[in-house]
C-alpha cells in the first residue's frame, strides 16, 4: 500500500540511526533524508543527512519542499513539543507523531496523571503541588515511611526531573531544589508527589493512528550508569527484549487497559493520539502500573526493536500517519533474543554539557556500519562524528551495539565481543546488561 518513495526523518541519535536503517530496507523506498542525522546513518545506502534544526517548523517545511518527502517520521520529543506535527498536518503532510496537545502525555507529567486517572489507567497515587509551601504541606500529611515518595518536576527535564526519595529529609530537599533553589538545573512551578511502586520495570511500545493501535513489543532498559543499578540516571545504558516475561496475561492487560484506553480516551478529548506510544510500566506479579508515557520511540529501545521487527515498518508508519492502521496485520517480533550495550564518554552523565572528554579518536568496525549489521551485531551511532581523520566521540552516549541470539546469554556474549573490539579514551559501559 505504501507509495511513499522519500521519507524525512527528524533527529540525530542512535534511535534515528536504527529507524533509518530499518526504513531503508523497505523495497518501495528510494530515499531517507535525515535532519540533522549522523555520520553513522550516512554510511547507509539510500540515506542522506541534511543540516537543520528539526524543531524549527520552517526549516522542516523547507526540507520537505526540497526533498519531496511523502512522509515525515519524528524521533525526539522536541519537535513534538514545538508543534511541528500541528504545522505539517495543517498542510496535509503525512507525519508519524502526535500533535502538541497529544504530546502532553509526555511533556506534562501532571497532564498524563490526570488523564490516566480520568480513564482508569492504573498508576501510582499522587498529589499535585502548585507551590513550595503546598509541597511541604502535602509531604507533612504523606506516609513517607510506609508508601515512599517520588518527586517529579512537571515539564520536559531531560531525565533529571525525577527523584525516588529514601526519606522525608531527601523529599523536602528535592522539593526545595526543584521549586526554589537557583543552583538546581531543574526548575518547575508545579510538582508531582507519587507513591513509590514496587516491581520490575519494562517499556511497552505501540504505534497509534488516532483510532486504533498495533503493539510493537516490550523492552527492558538500564537507566543507571553503573553495574548493579548504581550511580545517576542516564538516557539509557542498554537493554534487552525479555522473552519469558511479562506474562501473556500482563501483555494482554497492557493492550486492553493501557493502549486501548489511551487511544479511546484521547480521541474522546478531541486530542487523538497518532504516533508512537511508549508506556513505562512497573509490573509486580500480575499487577501492572504505568510510571510514565513518552510520545516517541525510546533511545536505545529502538535499537533493540528495529532489528527484531519482522515487518516492513514503512507501511506501518504511513498507516499510523494517515489513520489507516486498522488495515495493518499484527506485528511480530523475531523469536530471538536481543541485547543492546551503550558505550559512553568519560564523565557521562555527571558532566553532561560541561566537562566530558570529547573529540577522542574511536577505533570501530566500519564494516558493521556499511552493512547496517551482520552476524556480529548492529552498530548504531549515538554521539560520534566522522572526519577525514576518522571517528571521534561527540556526545555523552557515543554508540551502541545490538546483538541477536537464540538465548539472552548468546546475544549478550555477541554484544560484548563486539564492544571489546571498539576503543576510545575514557569509554565506559555497563557489563551487566541482560544478566
Ligand atoms: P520517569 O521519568 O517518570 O520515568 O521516572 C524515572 C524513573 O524513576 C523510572 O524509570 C523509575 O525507575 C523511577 N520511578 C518513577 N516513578 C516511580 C514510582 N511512582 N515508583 C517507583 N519508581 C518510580
Ligand atoms: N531510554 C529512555 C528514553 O528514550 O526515554
Amino acid at each position: 500500500m505504501s507509495n511513499v518513495r522519500t521519507v524525512l526523518l527528524l533527529g540525530a541519535g542512535g534511535r534515528e540511526h536504527a529507524l533509518a536503517w530499518k526504513m531503508a530496507q523497505s523495497a518501495s523506498l528510494d530515499n531517507v533524508y535525515a535532519m540533522p542525522g549522523n555520520d553513522g546513518m550516512a554510511a547507509l545506502a539510500k540515506v542522506t543527512c541534511l543540516a537543520g534544526d528539526p524543531a524549527d517548523t520552517n526549516t522542516v517545511l523547507a526540507a520537505i519542499e526540497k526533498t519531496g518527502a511523502g512522509l515525515v517520521v519524528i524521533g525526539p520529543e522536541k519537535p513534538l513539543d514545538a508543534g511541528v506535527v500541528d504545522a505539517l498536518e495543517a498542510r496535509q503532510i503525512p507525519v508519524m507523531g502526535p500533535r502538541r496537545a497529544a504530546a502532553q502525555l509526555e511533556s506534562s507529567k501532571i497532564f498524563a496523571k490526570e488523564f490516566m486517572t480520568s480513564v482508569g489507567i492504573p498508576t501510582a497515587g499522587y498529589a499535585v503541588c502548585d507551590s513550595h509551601a503546598a509541597a511541604l504541606e502535602a509531604l507533612k500529611g504523606w506516609n513517607v515511611d510506609g508508601e515512599g515518595v517520588v518527586i517529579k518536576a512537571d515539564g520536559l527535564a531531560a531525565g533529571k526531573g525525577v527523584v525516588v526519595t529514601h526519606d522525608r529529609a531527601e523529599a523536602e530537599r528535592t522539593a526545595y531544589d526543584f521549586m526554589v533553589n537557583p543552583d538546581c538545573s531543574v526548575k518547575s512551578s508545579r510538582l508531582l508527589l507519587e507513591k513509590k511502586l514496587k516491581g520490575k520495570e519494562v517499556s511497552a511500545f505501540a504505534l497509534c493512528d488516532g483510532e486504533t493501535f498495533v503493539t510493537l513489543g516490550f523492552v527492558c532498559d538500564y537507566k543507571r550508569v553503573r553495574d548493579g543499578d548504581e550511580g545517576p540516571n542516564t538516557g539509557g545504558m542498554g537493554g534487552y527484549a525479555p522473552q519469558d516475561w511479562p506474562s501473556p496475561a500482563a501483555r494482554q492487560f497492557v493492550q486492553d487497559h493501557i493502549f486501548r484506553a489511551v487511544v479511546d480516551g484521547m480521541k474522546k478529548r478531541g486530542q487523538p493520539f497518532r504516533g508512537v506510544l511508549f508506556a513505562g510500566l512497573m509490573i509486580d506479579g500480575e499487577d501492572v502500573n504505568v510510571i510514565e508515557f513518552n510520545t516517541r520511540f525510546g533511545d536505545p529501545e529502538t535499537q533493540i526493536l528495529m532489528p527484531l521487527l519482522e515487518a516492513d515498518v514503512l507501511p506501518l508508519f504511513l498507516q499510523a500517519a494517515t489513520g489507516t492502521l486498522a488495515l495493518a496485520a499484527p506485528v511480530h517480533l523475531k523469536n530471538t533474543a536481543a541485547v543492546h550495550v551503550v558505550m559512553a564518554s568519560e564523565g557521562y552523565p555527571e558532566t553532561l554539557g560541561t566537562g566530558m572528554t570529547l573529540g577522542q579518536g574511536i577505533d570501530l568496525p566500519e564494516a558493521l556500519l556499511q552493512q547496517g549489521g551482520n552476524d556480529n551485531g548492529f552498530l548504531f551511532i549515538m554521539g560520534a562524528k566522522k572526519s577525514a581523520d576518522g571517528w571521534t566521540n561527540a556526545g555523552g552516549r557515543v554508540l551502541g551495539i545490538t546483538a541477536l541470539g537464540d538465548t539472552i546469554d548468546a546475544a549478550r556474549q555477541k554484544a560484548y565481543d563486539t564492544i571489546g573490539r571498539i576503543r576510545f579514551k575514557g569509554a565506559h559501559w555497563r557489563r551487566d546488561i541482560g544478566r
